[in-house]
């Protein structure tokens, strides 16, 4: 009778302990995993990303050209149905993003064939952004892919048409964003708040300060990313740079005081925020993989891109963000909250425009672009005629700015 007591006890007792703690743990994972983009080498995914990639411990694959031949659709298709096997499944899709920049920069074959850089400066940036979009938007619904990491917002200082490219580039990727949102892929701005200062310097290759002062910064930088959030882009990804204007010590991706002062607060964007390459060459000050993603969580990035086509960078992020959670380094009120926000956000996003992007509610600022040049909208067919007046560059220069 005794023993019987004892025994049904322990029985009681043992699950009632170990399984709470066996659930929590699998619920770390899940959450931290949702904040991490991996990668892989090849064509094939390897079998170890599609089990994490089941386990919902994948919040995210980024493609690039060495994960792409005529497969890439079935590719694609293969991740989202493991993934929807998964406790991270709640009926929408897995992220699935590349850069199809334009130029140099594109992954899949086709289009864009121009960079940002070269659309602002021409004489009609807001119909080649808009062209531009709508052309990389059909190449990765081409490819079941959802998420454009495009288009870039930095302005290089070309000192013959500045201010030309200045307004132009505004107009250019804000015609970009919507013409790729408005057919349901999600766009991403980048890099905030802006390279362009850097010249050639590049922050995957090397450690990259850029002393523009505050001011420059915010009148010409942060120019097109409010056009951007005005018109409701879904992602911003932040620069690996330093810019000893707000933040001396970390670069922006790393720091509170560009994450959540500047880019939240001051400019108002309350979509997703994604990091730069978790591997990045101007990252060498920052630690492992694992401590740059740590830093990176800590001052509010939604989105840790563990880019290096190596399953194992990946691993060692969500075990840090694990760890740190457990360890409380890592406040777990906030990372859920980060994790309501993003996933909320990216879902909402989803959910609205994939893989149908009828019924996709137009933001805002998308409206208003529609109401300044109905016939971009009506079509991105190279003979519509232009507008005399630019819709953003109008938007830009009849908009009072509180900031400057
Ligand atoms: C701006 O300058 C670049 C080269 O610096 C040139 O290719 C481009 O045509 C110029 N654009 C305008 C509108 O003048
Ligand atoms: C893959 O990532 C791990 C963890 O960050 C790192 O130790 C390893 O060197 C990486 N491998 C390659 C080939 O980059």
């Amino acid at each position: 009778m005794r023993l019987t007591t004892i025994a049904q006890f322990s029985l009681a007792i043992i699950p009632a302990i170990a399984r709470p703690s066996v659930t929590s743990d699998k619920d770390l994972y899940t959450q931290a995993g949702s904040h991490v983009i991996f990668s892989y080498p090849g064509l094939t995914p390897p079998d170890e990303l599609l089990d994490l990639t089941k386990q919902g411990q994948v919040g995210g694959v980024i493609l690039f050209g060495e994960n792409v031949d005529e497969n890439i659709r079935d590719v694609v298709k293969l991740f989202q149905s493991v993934y929807a096997e998964g406790p991270a499944y709640s009926g929408k899709p897995l992220l699935i993003m590349t850069d199809q920049e334009g130029g140099n920069v594109r992954r899949l074959p086709g289009g864009p064939e121009e960079t940002a850089k070269k659309i602002g400066q021409s004489a009609r940036p807001v119909l080649g952004g808009a062209k531009a979009g709508a052309t990389a938007a059909s190449v990765l619904k081409g490819a079941n892919v959802n998420c454009n990491l495009a288009p870039v917002l930095d302005i290089y200082r070309t000192p013959d048409n500045f201010s030309i490219s200045k307004v132009g580039l505004s107009g250019c990727s804000t015609a970009f964003i919507a013409a790729q949102q408005s057919v349901g892929v999600i766009a991403t701005a980048k890099h905030f708040p802006g390279l362009g200062p850097a010249g050639n310097e590049n922050t995957d290759l090397q450690p990259v300060t850029i002393d523009t002062p505050l001011k420059e910064l915010r009148a010409i930088d942060e120019l097109p990313y409010m056009s951007a959030i005005a018109a409701g882009v879904d992602i911003v990804m932040a620069s690996w740079a330093i810019y000893p204007a707000l933040d001396v010590k970390r670069p922006a991706g790393m720091s509170k005081a560009w994450i959540q002062g500047e880019l939240r607060k001051r400019l108002g964007f309350k979509g997703v925020t994604i990091t730069d390459a978790i591997e990045a060459g101007g990252l060498k000050a920052f630690g492992d993989d694992a401590e740059r993603g740590l830093l990176a969580s800590q001052a509010g990035m939604d989105l840790l891109l563990a880019s290096g086509r190596n399953i194992t960078q990946g691993r060692v992020v969500v075990d840090a963000l694990v760890q740190s959670l457990k360890d409380g380094s890592l406040p777990i009120k906030e990372l859920m909250k980060q994790r309501k926000e993003s996933t909320s956000c990216a879902a909402s996003l989803l959910s609205d425009v994939w893989p149908s992007a009828s019924g996709r509610k137009l933001y805002h600022g998308q409206a208003l672009l529609r109401s300044f040049a109905p016939s971009l909208y009506a079509s991105c067919l190279p003979h519509t005629s232009a507008h005399k007046t630019a819709p953003a560059e109008s938007l830009a220069a009849g908009r009072s700015f509180p900031f400057w």
